[in-house]
């Protein structure tokens, strides 16, 4: 799959949309060992390393805490969620993404946390000084916050500070240069 590819609710991958190659990077999860959430695609593992490293000589401890889910694993998420949660009583952007609508299934998206908010992904995350810092340097690394706040009529899904997405390093200082989502990224094109 390309570094740059476009997944969504409208642009879905097929079930056997599998990367080629998929590797466990060398950082800390908070996920047990031999779980396939530790997996990521080979240039988003090369990326993360170097992030999480960077960040810990900053004094920055990141977790990984999901990365790669196949379409099955995404479609038990999602009737799960759906039976917890009617969709009538739901706010449809803050909805997990349907099977093959994730970019978790391309291995290049990694959700990410820390301990100060007890290794949880929620909004509180992009309030603490590791989320902070994880947004200003995550470009540099060519990860970009895929579903940033002000943008959630157009990604299609609510704020997730913890969520990045590998999209090389050229495409991601682009984007935060232009403030564009992938959506409105591809849009123009
Ligand atoms: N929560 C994100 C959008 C996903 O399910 O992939
Ligand atoms: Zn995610």
């Amino acid at each position: 799959m390309d570094a740059t590819i476009l997944v969504n609710r409208t642009h879905r991958l097929p079930r056997k949309a599998i990367p080629q190659t998929l590797v466990e990077p060398e950082i800390i999860f908070d996920a047990p060992v031999g779980d396939r959430k530790r997996l990521l695609a080979v240039s988003a593992a090369k990326g993360v390393e170097a992030l999480f490293a960077r960040g810990k000589e900053e004094g920055i401890y990141l977790c990984g805490v999901s990365g790669y889910r196949s379409y099955e694993r995404q479609e038990e998420l999602y009737q799960k969620k759906r039976r917890e949660q009617p969709k009538e009583t739901g706010d449809p952007v803050h909805w997990i993404a349907p099977p093959g609508a994730s970019e978790h299934q391309t291995g290049l998206a990694l959700d990410v946390s820390c301990q100060a908010v007890d290794y949880q992904l929620d909004e509180r995350f992009g309030e603490t000084r590791e989320g902070r810092w994880l947004k200003r340097c995550a470009p540099l690394y060519g990860f970009i916050l895929r579903y940033p706040k002000g943008k959630e009529h157009i990604t299609g899904y609510g704020w997730e500070p913890w969520h990045i997405r590998y999209v090389t390093r050229s495409l991601a200082l682009y984007l935060t240069l232009t403030g564009l989502t992938l959506e409105e990224y591809y849009e123009q094109k």
